[in-house]
C-alpha cells in the first residue's frame, strides 16, 4: 500500500481542500471544536488525536469559526454520545452502529472495541471528503452516500444481517437541521424497522434555536454564518420523544458529564432554572423488542 493510500488518499505532506456550503460545512465547525478540546494538556474532556491530525490535514479557513469558544460544551456532548455508544456496544458485540450525517466524526475510533460494525450515512459531498480522509475499512467500517431521510440505509443495514435489535442508530448534530415531521418520522421508521434496537441523538433547546434563527451565533464582519436550526426541544420534554411511534419502549434523557470551570454544573445543568433552558439534551430512545410488539399484535386482534 502506497504512502498516499495509508493516509487516506492525501499525502500527509499535502492538505486536503475542503469547499463545503450549507449544513454539510458545519461538520467542519465540530471537528475544529473537538480537535481544539483535545489538544488540551492535561485537563481535556476528549482523547481525539485523529480529529487533531484531520485539522492539520485539511486545507480550511477554521479561523472563520472565530476560535472555538464552545469546545468544552461540544466535548461534553461528545462525551456522554460516546459513554452511551460504549455502552451500548458492550451490551450488543458484535453489533452496529449507524451514524447519520456522521460528517467527520472519529467517534469510532474513540469507541470501536474490535467487534462494533459502522456504517455512516452521510450527504454525497460530504462523503466525498471523508472518503478522501478517512477511507473505508470493510467489513467491518463502511459509508453509504445517502441522506438520512432515504430507506436506502435501512435496506442496507437490514442486508447486513445484523439482528434489529443488536442496530444503534445515532444522529449526532444533524436533527436540528431537520423540520420536526421530518425528525418524528425518522425516528418513527426507525422503531419499525430495527425492533429492540435503539436511537441516539442530540437536540437543542427550543431558545437556542429562536437565537439561532435571529443570527445570534453568525460570526461577526465576514465571519462564519451558520446554516439555521430547524428543530429544538426542552429537556423537560424528552418524554414527547415517545409520541413518535407506539413502537417506542423507553426514552431516556442522560445526565451530561462534568466539566471544567463553570461547566462543573454540567450533570445537575437540568435541574437550574435559567441554565436548563439553554441546555441541550442527549437523548436515548429504546425500540420495542420485536416479540413483544408481535404478542401486543395478538392480543389486539384476539380482543377485537
Ligand atoms: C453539524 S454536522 C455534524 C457532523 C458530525 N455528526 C459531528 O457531530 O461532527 C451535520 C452533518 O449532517 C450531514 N447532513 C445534513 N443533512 C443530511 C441528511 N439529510 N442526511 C444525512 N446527512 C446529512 C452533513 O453533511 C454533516 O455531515
Amino acid at each position: 500500500m502506497d504512502d498516499a493510500r495509508r493516509n487516506g488518499g492525501v499525502d500527509r505532506g499535502e492538505r486536503l481542500k475542503v469547499e463545503l456550503d450549507g449544513v454539510p460545512e458545519t461538520l467542519l465547525w465540530n471537528l475544529y471544536n473537538r480537535a481544539a478540546e483535545a489538544r488540551r494538556d492535561g485537563s481535556r474532556l476528549l482523547d481525539d488525536p485523529r480529529a487533531v491530525e484531520l485539522v492539520e490535514r485539511i486545507d480550511y479557513p477554521f479561523e472563520r469559526f472565530g476560535g472555538a469558544p464552545m469546545a468544552q460544551w461540544h466535548a461534553l456532548r461528545v462525551r456522554c454520545l460516546d459513554d452511551e455508544v460504549r455502552r451500548f456496544i458492550a451490551e450488543h458485540p458484535g453489533g452496529m452502529v449507524v451514524a447519520l450525517g456522521e460528517g467527520l466524526e472519529t467517534q469510532f475510533w474513540r469507541v470501536d472495541d474490535g467487534r462494533v460494525r459502522w456504517l455512516t450515512v452521510d450527504l454525497p459531498e460530504t462523503v466525498a471528503v471523508r472518503g478522501a480522509l478517512l477511507p473505508d475499512e470493510p467489513p467491518r467500517r463502511r459509508t453509504l452516500a445517502c441522506s438520512a431521510l432515504d430507506p436506502r440505509w435501512m435496506d442496507e443495514v437490514t442486508a447486513s444481517g445484523v439482528p434489529p435489535q443488536d442496530v444503534l442508530v445515532t444522529a449526532q448534530g444533524l436533527l436540528m437541521y431537520l423540520p420536526e415531521q421530518e425528525v418524528k418520522g425518522l425516528i418513527a421508521a426507525c422503531a419499525e424497522r430495527f425492533p429492540g434496537g435503539g436511537f441516539l441523538f442530540d437536540t437543542l433547546s427550543r431558545s437556542m434555536v429562536a437565537r439561532n434563527q435571529a443570527g445570534a451565533f453568525d460570526v461577526p464582519e465576514g465571519g462564519y454564518r451558520a446554516p439555521r436550526w430547524q428543530w429544538g426541544m426542552d429537556v423537560k420534554e424528552y418524554r414527547k420523544v415517545a409520541a413518535a411511534s407506539p413502537r417506542i419502549a423507553g426514552v431516556r434523557s442522560l445526565r451530561l458529564p462534568r466539566g471544567r470551570g463553570l461547566y462543573a454544573i454540567a450533570p445537575v445543568s437540568h435541574l437550574l432554572p435559567g441554565v436548563r433552558s439553554l441546555r441541550m439534551s442527549i437523548i436515548s430512545v429504546r425500540f420495542r423488542a420485536a416479540d413483544r410488539e408481535a404478542a401486543a399484535k395478538g392480543s389486539t386482534t384476539s380482543g377485537g
